[in-house]
């Protein structure tokens, strides 16, 4: 069983997405485990998205992500990192497939519904710090 960290942005929690996001998690068949809702800091996003803190586009990515709540989770199931992933679909919203989460909800790269981890290391990672050590 694989464990990876998904977290709902705050144009899906704006725009009343969540239950729709939740019900594709759910009816892949991927178990929610935990889950909670939460405001990010500045502080949190620079560790969380290090990877891309040097791109032009980062403070927007900041003033967007603490512009809301967000909804953290933790999601298991067989090959729960990609399979997310594959729900999810491609970063770039003009790339996203039809049928997946980005796809059909995302309304620019920037406001694209929904994180998930790219690996299970980055996952397990990601689950401690918006869950703490102990999860
Ligand atoms: P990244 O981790 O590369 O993508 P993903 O969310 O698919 O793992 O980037 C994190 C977020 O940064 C991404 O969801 C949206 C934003 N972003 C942009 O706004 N423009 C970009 O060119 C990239 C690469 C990311
Ligand atoms: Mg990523």
């Amino acid at each position: 069983m694989e464990r990876t960290y998904i977290m709902l942005k705050p144009d899906c929690v704006k725009r009343g997405l969540m239950g729709e996001v939740i019900k594709r998690i759910e009816d892949k068949g991927f178990k929610i485990t935990n889950m909670k809702m939460m405001t990010l800091t500045e502080e949190i996003l620079n560790e969380h998205y290090a990877h891309i803190s040097d791109m032009p586009f980062f403070p927007g990515i900041v003033e967007y992500m603490t512009s809301g709540p967000v909804v953290g989770m933790i999601v298991e199931g067989d090959n729960a990192v990609l399979g997310m992933r594959i729900l999810m679909g491609a970063t770039k919203y003009e790339d996203a497939a039809a049928g997946t989460i980005r796809g059909d909800f995302a309304t620019s790269t920037g406001n694209n519904i929904i994180h998930g981890s790219d690996s299970v290391e980055n996952g397990e990672i990601e689950i401690k710090r918006f869950f703490g050590p102990d999860a």
